[in-house]
């Protein structure tokens, strides 16, 4: 398997969230030994590539019309149903979490959707290896709040990672961020707007306090 487990070894950025939780069930666990190696992309791992060769997207989900990442996708439900309401988009997902990464599994072989892949480690893993301009939409959403102020500095939304976002987005793509805790917004759009390659797209309260219809 080309995931997690076997790229303990190789953890070379900080992540200071969970990686692992209760104990998993046999049939989680059957998941993630047979399913996972066919669904996770090839060539992000340090030991697989350690000179961060990148990756060709068109192959992650062959046909697909676009490629969107989800980062921190906690038990996945956000994915599958992104991925049934839009077949023809290939959709890579990201998440440290082994118990959310069985769960994601479980969900796919219930809902029998196939333009899903899952990236069962650190989303700056992937984007090393993408491409520039290779991802249309990025879903970041309830991303962990490290409320302490002494910890903000490990909040998802930063000024490197929105780097590397802007790296592998293409022109006009979306980063929805979405978050219930108010200081959580307001950090993020005080750093998006101080990034150069993004631009704040609501114009008024009622636009950012609506979810998306998806
Ligand atoms: C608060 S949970 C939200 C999960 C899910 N998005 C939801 O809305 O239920 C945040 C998730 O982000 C994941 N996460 C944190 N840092 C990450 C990173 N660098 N790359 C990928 N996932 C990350 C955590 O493991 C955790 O599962």
């Amino acid at each position: 398997m080309s995931t997690s487990d076997a790229d303990d070894a190789f953890h070379w950025r900080n992540f200071y969230g969970r990686r692992h939780g209760k104990q998993l069930r046999p049939g989680q666990r059957r998941l993630l030994e047979t399913r996972l190696a066919d669904l996770a992309p090839d060539g992000v791992s340090r030991r697989a590539n350690p000179d961060r060769a990148r990756i060709d997207p068109a192959a992650l989900v062959p046909g697909a019309q676009d490629l969107w990442l989800e980062i921190g996708f906690g038990g996945g439900e956000h994915m599958i149903r992104q991925a049934q309401t839009n077949p023809d988009i290939g959709i890579v997902g990201c998440e440290p979490f082994v118990n959310g990464v069985a769960m994601l599994l479980s969900g796919i072989e219930r809902a029998g959707v196939e333009n899903l892949r899952i990236h069962a480690g650190d989303a700056r893993d992937l984007m090393d290896v993408l491409p520039d301009g290779s991802i249309g939409r990025v879903f970041l959403l309830y991303p962990d709040p490290w409320p302490k102020r002494r910890h903000w500095k490990r909040r998802f939304v930063n000024p490197a990672n929105l780097d590397m976002l802007s790296r592998v987005m293409r022109s006009g793509a979306d980063l929805r961020v979405a978050t219930d805790i108010a200081d959580y917004v307001r950090h993020s759009l005080e750093q998006v707007r101080l990034h150069p390659a993004f631009a704040w797209t609501a114009e008024r309260p009622h636009d950012w306090r609506t979810p998306w219809a998806d």
